[in-house]
């Protein structure tokens, strides 16, 4: 795995005691997170959901030619870089690509399938990138484990460059009403909390970021999912007719 970007000073936060319990919290969760995911490592690029989804992803970003303007990407909580991969088969020029996530073992594999990506292991909510660094920001499938998403999408707004554009694919259904093994989780796992196009919308409105478009996509008898496209707001990006 490299690193070639310093790590940029988490902000200052101020240091009472609920700040503190809420650190602690969150470094909890992220713990937990890296652990279950490091298990789940080796056998995770056998789901076919999450490499189609991907694909899906991947051609999301190009929609309109879209990524012909892009150069540099960012995919937080890349996992083991289906994203990343995705993205590289179909994009029409080199990508200089980043991924961060919290697992060491996920980001290993990442780092196997990737050659020349730069690869992280740092927490979505305090990204390790400097302002305006990046012109595409994809998080698939992950909002949902993380206690701050505020603050994620908060960090979405500030690494992106004026006319870029964060795409993001989030559960809206599962085929089966109850996963055990979800619930399992030494951390909450919020699946309800990005499950609407207006859910996404308001959130992110929250960080600076408006819904430009959304689309709806289900895997063959499976989960369900939300794909949207989210600007800062102000000048940048045309608006367009949030839709398919
Ligand atoms: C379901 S996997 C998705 C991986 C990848 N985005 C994909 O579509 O295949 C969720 C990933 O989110 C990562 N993750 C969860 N919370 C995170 C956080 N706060 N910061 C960085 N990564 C996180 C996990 O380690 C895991 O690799």
């Amino acid at each position: 795995m490299t690193s070639t970007r310093p790590p940029r000073p988490a902000r200052p936060t101020p240091s009472t005691p609920s700040a503190r319990s809420e650190r602690a919290a969150r470094a909890d969760v992220a713990t937990a997170v890296s652990a279950a995911y490091d298990a789940r490592a080796a056998t995770y690029d056998e789901s076919r959901m999450h490499r189609d989804l991907a694909r899906e992803v991947a051609a999301f970003c190009a929609l309109d030619g879209e990524l012909g303007r892009v150069r540099d990407v960012l995919d937080v909580a890349t996992g083991t870089g289906l994203v990343l991969r995705a993205l590289r088969t179909i994009a029409p020029a080199p990508l200089r690509q980043t991924g961060v996530d919290l697992s060491p073992d996920m980001l290993a594999v990442a780092h196997r399938e990737l050659p020349g990506a730069t690869l992280v292991r740092a927490d979505a909510a305090a990204l390790p990138l400097a302002d305006a660094s990046v012109d595409l920001v994809t998080c698939v499938t992950a909002l949902h484990l993380m206690p701050a998403p505020d603050a994620v999408l908060s960090e979405w707004a500030r690494v992106l460059r004026p006319g870029g554009r964060a795409v993001t694919a989030t559960f809206t259904g599962f085929a089966r009403p109850a996963r055990p093994a979800r619930t399992q989780h030494a951390f909450d796992v919020h699946h309800d909390r990005f499950a609407t196009s207006e859910l996404l919308a308001a959130r992110a409105a929250r960080a600076g970021l408006r819904l430009r478009r959304h689309a709806a996509w289900q895997h063959v008898g499976g989960d369900a999912f939300l794909l949207g496209e989210l600007a800062p707001d102000g000048p940048g990006l045309p608006a367009r007719t949030p839709g398919p």
